[in-house]
């Protein structure tokens, strides 16, 4: 197979002639949504070689790993499911094991040194040439391609086929890679610099999206605030507050989320934007990470804590009825007593609806790693358990707040435990169990009756 067939994604289309037809795939994703949505385009480019899913990954021809080296429990889990999976291949040979994502893109070799049986290893920048490389390792044996830096932005983000996990539902990339420097994070080592998608190509997928059923997109960028500031669109250079509003225009999207926006670069044309944009659902990420000046700032988060409540005080005043959720990091090097309790007053004082909450993880790279270490793993613990209760404690209490209360939510399915339950969406993202079956994508208007500590319950009103 030339490359010809597979570059540029008309091309792949039009000219691939399914090789596998009938083979079973399984895609197994680790990490964020990045890495889901990366996930849906490599199912995408497996069904157009004509395979179908697979039911259990013990019947699967090939099984792609979507991996995620975030933190080292995820590079722990890796390997734990890439030995799972040798013994599978002994069993059955002529499976194929591609790893792909974030620990790909980091750990070419180590994967290598330490899962012999993997046929092929790509990064993030080539996840488009999936095909190409099965069909190589099927050829002439394993193979490892891991590009440096992407070649074509449309290629990593949206413009393959997408295999999508719901019918109503879709992730559309805005941006890929990150410009920031925070000093925990592997993420612009494995992503790269930023580049931004031209907003005409990022409304004419979700414009596609639309006319394909979907009602609700979550646009992604690890800096969404920073879009548009490596374009330049006659003379100017798009605003992502631009975007939403033009995305808002889109017949057919009735909810628009999106994340990550970063506490250093949010402003009021973005909330203003949200408030004036009916279809941009009354919820933000803002992940705080600390609550210590200090800590911040060896971090490079590039705001202190009064900056960050101050943002959050302007997106609430602005956005009425704001849902809120954050991330935070326990435990990087230097915490002490104080900085910890710092961050345990801006929990209280933000009255996030969640968060979620991470001991800190050493990244090998990254600047962090090199800082002293001074936290015992008891500390560590008692610090991660005493966040995790007061946020609780609060989650909770919002949630009781909303009883009464009537909400629009999007149905999503039948629950896990039970087929009766239907599990929904409310605007602000929170999980509603409602009795009854409806068909998934479809919108209720519903009356809250009860709040559990994670979830509400509800039934619908007439
Ligand atoms: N771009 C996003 C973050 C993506 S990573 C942003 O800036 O908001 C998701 C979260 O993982 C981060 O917000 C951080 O809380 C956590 N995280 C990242 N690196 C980590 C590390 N080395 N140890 C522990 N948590 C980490
Ligand atoms: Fe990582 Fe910071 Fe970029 Fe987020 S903004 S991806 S935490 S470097
Ligand atoms: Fe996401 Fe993990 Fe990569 S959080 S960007 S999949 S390192």
């Amino acid at each position: 197979m030339s490359d010809a067939v597979i570059l540029g994604m008309p091309t792949v289309r039009e000219t691939r002639v399914p090789t596998r037809a009938g083979k079973q795939y399984f895609v197994r994703t680790m990490g964020c949504q990045m890495n889901e949505h990366d996930s849906e385009r490599i199912a995408g480019l497996l069904d157009l070689d004509g395979m179908v899913p697979a039911e259990s990954i013990e019947t699967a021809d090939v099984v792609v790993v979507n991996t995620c080296t975030i933190r080292e429990n995820a590079d722990q889990r890796l390997y734990g499911y890439l030995g799972s999976l040798k013994a599978l291949k002994d069993v059955r040979p002529d499976m194929r094991i591609a790893v792909g994502g974030c620990s790909a893109q980091k750990e070419r070799d180590i994967i290598r040194d330490r899962a012999a049986w993997v046929d092929v290893v790509f990064g993030t920048h080539n996840t488009h040439r999936v095909l190409d490389l099965l069909d190589h390792a099927d050829e002439w044996g394993p193979i490892t391609e891991v590009l440096e830096e992407t070649t074509s932005v449309e290629m990593t983000a949206s413009a393959l086929p997408a295999h999508r996990a719901t019918d109503h539902s879709a992730w559309v990339t805005i941006t890929i890679g990150c410009n920031n420097s925070c000093t925990f994070c592997i993420v612009p080592i494995v992503r790269g610099a930023e580049i931004s998608r031209r907003p005409g190509d990022v409304i004419r997928e979700v414009a596609n999206l639309a006319a394909d059923g979907v009602t609700e997109v979550t646009l992604l960028g690890q800096n969404v605030n920073s879009y548009g500031r490596d374009l330049d669109i006659d003379g100017r250079k798009p605003l992502f507050a631009d975007l939403l509003r033009r995305v808002g225009e889109v017949d057919g999207i009735r909810r628009i989320r999106y994340t990550s926006p970063h506490p250093k670069d949010i402003r009021e044309d973005v909330m203003i934007a949200m408030a004036e944009t009916q279809s941009v659902c009354e919820q933000l990420h803002l992940p705080l990470q600390s609550g210590s000046a200090r800590i911040l700032a060896a971090m490079h988060r590039g705001y202190t804590p009064e900056r960050y409540m101050a943002k959050l005080a302007m997106a609430r005043a602005i956005v009425a009825d704001l849902t809120v959720s954050t991330d935070i990091i326990v435990g990087f090097p230097g915490e002490t007593d104080d900085d910890f309790d710092a961050t345990m007053d801006v929990v209280r004082a933000a009255r996030f609806d969640s968060a979620f909450t991470f001991q800190y993880s050493p990244r090998p790279g990254t600047p962090a790693a090199e800082m002293e270490y001074t936290i015992t793993p008891d500390v560590m613990k008692r610090r991660f358990d005493q966040l995790a209760r007061e946020q609780d404690a609060i989650t909770f209490q919002h949630n009781r707040e909303r009883v009464g209360r009537t909400l629009e939510v999007m149905v999503e399915g039948p629950s896990k435990r039970e087929p009766e339950v239907a599990s929904t969406r409310t605007r602000g993202n929170r999980l509603v169990h409602v009795a009854g079956v409806f068909e998934p994508g479809s919108y209720l208007p519903v009356e809250i009756t009860r709040a559990a500590p994670h979830y509400l319950e509800g039934v619908v009103s007439s």
